[in-house]
């Protein structure tokens, strides 16, 4: 069982795949098998970073069971050793109307490739499937760019994720009356959750927050200029007080036209321009994610010691 990482961004286009391909090329270049997955299931374009224009089998030939296989549709790359990819699909199988229990026969396959790491190229949006996704691997990434709409969007997406995740856990750990109010109710903030934890269930209200102490996404800044008025700290701070979530900032990539000329050669951009700008920060971002892995933050509770902390006082 490999490690399960994530990419999301809420808003399209901000340069997921790019980061994706790149970040698997570098994990691949250090011995690692890896596995790309596009979870774009309507709007699938991972493959054509390859040069792969009608991909065959994709995903959905796992998700109709045409395989019983995910590893029969992961797709290798001649010029790169261990780095594989599963394309999506761009057919009916519409990312909202997937299935739960496809969903959930999906994620258990992922987490059982056969690879050292399996990296999550997440669909744009908020829906459940995304958040869900995006929430069960072991890492998590966000991408934004400095406009104000990609900031906004991921705000948003990691909000939302962070009511996810505590609604998850609350769902499968309250019972009768609390969590059926709990679970048919929508909520737009981390506040408004913790309150609805009833004052009687004080313990649930303490385990929601150690929960919430166990959601530390990171962060990457794609296409970052010299002119943008975007600083990140400002996102990390307004995080923090709203949500109570530390965001750690892995990389800023430049904007830099090469990033455009290596998708149209098929190539990620660390292999077509070694030297550029944008693989320069690109290789950074990977060796301060490597780091991470390497040594995940001590002083952090597993979500298990979190509840067997909140439980035990
Ligand atoms: N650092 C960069 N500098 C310049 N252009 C970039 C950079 N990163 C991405 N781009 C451009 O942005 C486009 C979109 O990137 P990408 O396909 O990775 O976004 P995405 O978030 O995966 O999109 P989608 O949500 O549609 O899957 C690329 O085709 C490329 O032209
Ligand atoms: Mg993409």
């Amino acid at each position: 069982m490999g490690t399960l990482l994530s990419i999301a961004s809420g808003k399209g286009g901000v340069g997921k795949s790019v980061i994706a391909s790149n970040l698997a090329l570098q994990f691949s270049r250090q011995g690692q098998k890896v596995v790309l997955v596009d979870l774009d299931i309507g709007g699938a374009n991972l493959h054509i970073l390859f040069g792969n224009l009608s991909p065959s089998p994709t995903l959905s030939d796992f998700l109709e069971r045409h395989t019983d296989s995910l590893d029969a549709v992961v797709h290798t790359i001649s010029w790169a050793k261990g780095l594989g990819y599963i394309p999506g699909t761009g057919n009916t199988l519409g990312g909202g109307n997937l299935l739960h229990s496809k969903k959930l026969r999906l994620l258990r396959h992922l987490k059982n490739l056969d690879a050292d790491i399996v990296i999550l190229d997440c669909a744009p949006g908020t829906n459940y499937h995304t958040l869900d996704f995006f929430l069960a691997a072991d890492v998590q990434i966000t991408v934004a760019t400095p406009d104000p709409t990609s900031v906004i969007e991921v705000y948003r997406f990691i909000k939302l994720a962070a009511i996810r995740k505590l609604m998850t856990h609350l769902s499968v750990r309250l019972h009768g009356e609390v969590r059926h109010s709990l679970v048919n109710q929508e909520f737009s903030n981390i506040q408004e959750v913790l309150d609805a934890c009833s004052p009687t269930h004080e313990v649930q209200k303490t385990e929601a927050l150690a929960i919430l102490g166990t959601f530390d996404p990171y962060f990457i800044l794609n296409r970052a200029n010299a002119r943008h008025k975007f600083s990140t700290s400002s996102l990390q701070q307004v995080l923090l007080k709203f949500l109570g979530t530390e965001l750690v900032v892995l990389g800023e990539i430049p904007h830099d036209d090469v990033v455009t000329h290596s998708i149209r050669n098929y190539l990620p951009v660390i292999d077509w321009a070694p030297d550029s700008p944008a693989s320069i920060a690109l290789t950074q971002t990977f060796y301060a994610l490597q780091q991470r892995l390497l040594m995940p933050n001590p002083d952090r509770p597993s979500p298990a010691e979190a509840i067997q902390h909140t439980t035990n006082s």
